[in-house]
């Protein structure tokens, strides 16, 4: 039996259009996916929409439409956006679905039976964006810290989650699975949170009647956190199929670092009031930022997936935020910075080597492309680059697993511009430098793969082989498998190089 990988993106609130920073986390997310899949491994990977909430609530009344309408036509942005950029989720979970339902009530229960659950008064400072309450202390100039927006006064009588019995057995989880939390500085982040002392949080509202009902108590509504993380849940079959539940959990989460404290503080201990263990990681990214901020509605500099599409093609987009924004720290987007990147890695490392190699095979080798040398220096090369790549892809880092794949790229273009086979009398010597060449492409389809799966593909189709490198997997990857006499097509270039803004040549 294949060990199983179950991985999810947050869910993506529909009061916000798909901008380029949810696509970073899900293309991650469908790369690493990916990867697992060529591992062999047995693979679930759930992203889907957040539909419940006042923010909802609010956007529908303002569009004059009721919120299940509202939630629907923003649900299918996203499914569109993610069909666009070659997403493979095996399940899309929407929070208004009954499945979800049904999870919900079943963990509220299960938290409750445990007496975790509580109703108290509440009176407190409310972030509407954030769907969450503020101190005094915790505002900017009175404003919200993320949003930098007025919080508004609210009063309630609502259910609380006794979060603060949790402090200890957060700790020792943390301090039994070192790597729950990763990149490390997160961990840090998130160890700090539970060190500075967790305060019980509400799970329900009143106020507003877009949600799961309480199951004991209807005339409350489970507030939207406590909902939208059970979205984790439901997409393993919690709920619904306890033998499906237990195969896939526990997931392995992406995030970004606004929602740490919900993924890395609440969600464990709600989880293990429940009585279910704690997801197995949670692996935690910086912001994209444009010009310097976060990209947002009322700073109207958010980007939408399609018009990097229209200029640098899925799989263009897809490598540059995996290739150049590391998982971890905050990074600056520029359309300047992607066409530099896009030109020197696609269209001139691995499109170089590409169209050398197919037009010097067709020149000296009548098109049929020769095998490698299996005794080649880049073999050895070879090997250490997969150790590389794949520990880091095992990391949640595909910007070093490319940088590492790359790095092979560079080494095949040098040992060509060393040997200059296109300076050669057709010969051994000739079919050996091509041979070892073709390799190289056949390996970096491979492990470029999970990145940009369709070029990846059209590589191997190039280069004579009849299968796909992601049906292929990567047991295919050691050193000495292309097995020469195959035909070579000399096509059309894989990455046209850009010249100015949307300028493809
Ligand atoms: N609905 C909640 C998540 C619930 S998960 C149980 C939510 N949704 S969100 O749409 O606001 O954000 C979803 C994800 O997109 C978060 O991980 C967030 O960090 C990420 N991003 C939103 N803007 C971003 C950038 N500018 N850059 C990178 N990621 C960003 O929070």
């Amino acid at each position: 039996m294949p060990d199983s990988y179950y991985v999810t993106t947050p869910i993506y609130y529909v009061t916000d259009a798909p901008h380029i920073g949810h696509a970073y986390t899900t293309v991650t997310a469908d790369a690493v996916a990916r990867w697992h899949r060529m591992a062999g491994e047995d693979v679930r990977f759930l992203t889907g929409t957040d539909e419940h909430g006042l923010k909802v609530q609010r956007s529908a009344e303002e569009h004059g439409v009721t919120p299940q309408e509202w939630a629907e036509r923003t649900s299918r942005r996203y499914e569109e956006a993610w069909e666009l950029l070659d997403i493979s989720n095996d399940d899309f979970i929407r929070t208004t679905e009954p499945r979800h339902h049904t999870a919900v009530t079943k963990i509220l229960e299960a938290c409750r039976a445990n007496g975790d659950i509580e109703l108290r008064r509440y009176e407190g400072l409310y972030c509407v964006s954030c769907e969450g309450y503020y101190t005094e202390s915790e505002l900017v100039e009175g404003n919200c810290p993320i949003h930098h927006r007025p919080v508004e006064h609210m009063e309630e009588e609502n259910y609380f989650f006794l979060l603060s019995r949790y402090e200890d057995r957060l700790l020792e989880w943390y301090e039994t699975h070192p790597e729950f939390v990763r990149p490390r500085s997160r961990r840090n982040e998130a160890l700090g949170f539970i060190r500075g002392g967790l305060q019980d949080f509400s799970i329900s509202r009143t106020s507003i009647t877009w949600g799961v009902p309480i199951p004991w108590d209807p005339s409350h509504v489970t507030y939207v956190w406590f909902d939208a993380l059970t979205n984790y849940l439901t997409g393993a079959g919690y709920g619904s199929d306890d033998e499906e539940f237990a195969h896939w959990w526990p997931a392995v989460h992406l995030l970004g670092k606004d929602i740490l404290r919900f993924h890395c503080v609440y969600w464990p201990a709600m989880l293990m009031s429940a009585g279910i263990e704690p997801p197995r990681n949670a692996y935690v990214h910086g912001f994209l930022l444009v010009g310097g901020e976060k990209m947002s509605k009322t700073t109207l500099n958010q980007i939408a997936p399609a018009d990097l599409v229209a200029d640098f093609g899925v799989d263009g987009f897809r490598y540059h935020f995996l290739r150049n924004q590391p998982f971890g720290p905050d990074g600056d987007f520029s359309y300047e910075g992607m066409v530099a990147r896009y030109n020197a890695d696609l269209a001139n490392n691995l499109g170089n080597l590409l169209s050398r190699v197919s037009t010097v095979v067709a020149r000296k080798c009548g098109g049929v492309g020769p095998a490698p040398d299996p005794g080649s220096e880049l073999g050895v090369l070879t090997a250490e680059v997969f150790d590389r790549a794949a520990n880091a892809w095992a990391d949640v880092q595909p910007s070093a697993a490319l940088e590492a794949t790359w790095s092979l790229i560079g080494a095949a273009n040098a040992m060509l511009e060393k040997a200059e086979p296109w300076k050669m009398e057709p010969g051994p010597e000739v079919d050996r430098v091509l041979g070892d060449a073709l390799e190289v492409l056949r390996i970096v389809g491979l492990l470029a793969a999970p990145a940009i799966p369709s070029s990846a593909a059209e590589i191997w189709r190039r280069i004579g082989l009849g299968s796909d490198p992601s049906a292929a997997g990567l047991e295919a990857a050691g050193w000495g498998g292309y097995p020469g006499g195959l035909e070579v097509e000399k096509g059309k270039p894989l990455f046209p190089r850009i010249g100015g803004r949307g300028n493809r040549s």
